[in-house]
């Protein structure tokens, strides 16, 4: 078999165009613009219109993702959509997708739930899946409507997160040395309960009184989250990086997970590097779980901050706790 290097061929993203600012939270709830950004360095994040679901926004950054590529929705045969904000428990968000875009019915489809990692799941799974010849063309999605689970009255939760989706179209080359180097995943499944939606699955069906209670809204230990996402972030880095033999200085630019600037910072100190290595738009989008690092991807391409022969370290975790890393050559 010939060598078969999978790499990205276009991206595309979408933001509602509803800006909450902090100024806008700091009606809601006891907060201030001064005291969230200085915790997380967010100023606003974008919020879907009511009748915008997770497939809508899915929708544009994908049309924008299969322009950039020059792949007609026709050659897709593979779609995944990294979501925890699904427009249905049933069926997949992908299908619904699939349809608006006109993509072939002989296309296997399906969602993925690795939350904030969801993209880097997902990038191992459909490059995977190119790789084994039996796929050519991917679509992979990373989309989120998470105010529709955000606890607006929670002010220890609500500053954090945005809607918004990223897409990439991913294919095969037969030129070595470019596309995915590698990943590095995994999940620490015994802290379950630090970043969770309690309610409305079969452990806790939705009920008038789970209703009531809000169980139907992310709930969070913000500072233990912190903490262990700074830890798993740093080894996901440290552990591709030496498994590919790879210095931190030889990463053009790290496209990390957009939770909080503060854990943005503490991995750029852990590896050496300036913060102007690492893209940062969570200024601007709070964090949008799946959907983060594709947008800041396609931010980033379109910057120009991303050039030929260029490696791009991409760093998540997220809920399960889940993380991932990815490396990149273009
Ligand atoms: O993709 C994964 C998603 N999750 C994350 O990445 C979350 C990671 N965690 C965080 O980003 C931070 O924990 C937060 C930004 C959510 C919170 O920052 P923190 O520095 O960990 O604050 P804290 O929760 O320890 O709260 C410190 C104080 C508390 O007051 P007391 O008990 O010290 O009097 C809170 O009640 O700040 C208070 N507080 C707020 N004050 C003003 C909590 N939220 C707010 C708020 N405005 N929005």
């Amino acid at each position: 078999m010939s060598h078969r290097s999978t790499v990205i061929l276009g991206t595309g993203s979408y933001a509602p165009k509803r800006v909450l600012t902090n100024e806008d939270l700091s009606r809601m709830v006891d907060t201030s613009d001064e005291w969230i950004r200085a915790r997380s360095g967010i100023r606003e994040r974008r919020i879907a219109a009511a009748e915008e679901a997770t497939s809508d926004l899915a929708f544009h950054a994908a049309q924008r993702a299969l322009k950039d590529a020059g792949v007609a929705a026709s050659e897709i045969d593979l779609v995944v959509v990294a979501t925890v904000t699904p427009d249905y428990p049933m069926p997949s968000t992908a299908c619904i997708l699939q349809h608006k875009l006109g993509i072939p019915t002989t296309a296997a489809c399906f969602d993925l739930n690795a939350a904030c990692s969801g993209f880097i799941y997902g990038l191992d799974t459909a490059c995977a899946l190119l790789a084994s010849g039996r796929y050519k063309k991917a679509l992979l999605i990373g989309a989120e409507k998470l105010s529709c689970i955000v606890d607006w009255s929670d002010r220890g939760t609500c500053l954090l997160f945005g809607d918004g989706a990223g897409a990439a179209v991913i294919g095969v080359s037969d030129r070595p040395g470019v596309g995915l180097i590698g990943t590095r995943l995994g999940a620490l499944g015994e802290d379950t309960d630090l970043l969770l939606v309690p309610g409305g699955g079969s452990r806790a069906p939705a009920t008038a009184d789970s209703f009531k209670k809000g169980d139907h809204f992310i709930k969070m230990k913000g500072k233990e989250v912190f903490k262990l996402a700074v830890r798993v972030m740093e080894e996901a880095a440290r552990d591709i990086l030496e498994q590919h033999h790879l210095d931190a200085h030889q990463i053009g630019l790290v496209i990390p997970h957009q939770a909080n600037l503060r854990i943005i910072d503490a991995i750029a100190k852990y590896l050496e590097l300036p913060i102007e290595r690492f893209f940062v738009n969570v200024d601007r989008y709070g964090n949008t779980s799946s959907a983060s690092i594709p947008i800041a991807l396609d931010e980033a391409r379109q910057a120009g901050r991303i050039r030929r022969g260029d490696v791009t370290l991409l760093v998540a975790f997220g809920a399960g706790l889940t993380y991932g890393s990815a490396l990149i050559r273009w």
